[in-house]
């Protein structure tokens, strides 16, 4: 998908308010990991247009573990490969600096601690362990798609047979740790949302909190997002080139005295 060149009048808007900002967090979603070769879900090569999202669901996982396991493989195979980017280690740097002082994340690919990220709360949970859902052993996933690849589908607990099940929130089940993330953002005056539709709740109440406290909303996105009437500034370019563009000129402000 072709993209537009980012609007650098709308980047310096955005790094004026993460510059002037007393507590900016980060907001993502799986659009910031696109660049890092890991589909997203609702863009225009969405997972979505090609599976129904009953597949995420925990009814599907109970009652077809074994294509829910089919499906998961896939997606593992892009997850297992995949490095962070420019999106993932610019927002690394702004937390570093002391910009953005946490990332609250949909995604469970794990892009951004390896990005190097360390205050991060995954709502959704994360690809990098399973567990038995009858004794509750813990796997790491590399274990569980050894099991996959040698032909256990769905891979089994070794201790005693029950079904793994990836650490992934699915559909109809509580979001992790989202006290902790909407009282981040309760006390938060600005947030950068990068690569979410911002349509899946109650993820995509962390910018309206936000924004219900005083505080402002920059989003970058490549498409129209359901929340972009509260937005302060928009940025609609690729991810990797709007927080290219904005580290620089957070940067440029800071050296300038903001
Ligand atoms: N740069 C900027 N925006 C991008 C890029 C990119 N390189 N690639 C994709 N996008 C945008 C898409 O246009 C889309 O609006 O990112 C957004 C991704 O939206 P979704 O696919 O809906 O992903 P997300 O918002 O994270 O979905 C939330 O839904 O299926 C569940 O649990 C799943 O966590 C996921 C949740």
């Amino acid at each position: 998908m072709q993209s537009q060149p980012c609007d650098l009048n709308e980047v310096r808007r955005a790094a004026e308010i993460l510059v002037n900002a007393k507590h900016a967090i980060a907001f993502t979603g799986a659009g910031i990991s696109t660049e890092s070769g890991i589909p997203d879900f609702r863009g225009p090569q969405g997972l979505w247009r090609q599976y129904s999202p009953e597949i995420a669901t925990t009814e599907y996982f109970h009652s077809h573990p074994k294509e829910f396991w089919a499906f998961y493989r896939v997606r593992l195979s892009s997850i297992f490969i995949a490095k962070p980017n420019r999106a993932h280690l610019a927002l690394a740097e702004l937390e570093g600096m002391g910009i953005i002082k946490a990332v609250i994340t949909q995604n469970v690919d794990g892009l951004h601690q390896a990005a190097g990220s360390k205050n991060v709360i995954e709502l959704h949970g994360t690809m990098k362990r399973a567990r038995c859902i009858v004794c509750g052993r813990e796997y790491p996933m590399d274990i569980v798609i050894r099991k996959i690849d040698s032909g256990q589908l769905p891979p089994l607990c070794d201790d005693c047979g029950g079904i793994l099940k990836p650490d992934v929130v699915l559909f109809g089940e509580p979001v992790k740790d989202f006290d902790k993330a909407q009282e981040l953002a309760m006390r938060s005056d600005a947030v950068l949302v990068i690569g979410s539709s911002l349509t899946v709740y109650p993820a995509a109440y962390i910018p309206i909190f936000v924004k219900e406290m005083g505080g402002k909303v920059i989003i970058i996105n490549m498409e129209p997002t359901e929340l972009d009437y509260l937005a302060d500034v928009v940025i609609r370019c690729r991810a990797g080139d709007a927080m290219t563009a904005l580290l620089s000129m957070v940067k440029e402000l800071l050296n300038r005295g903001g």
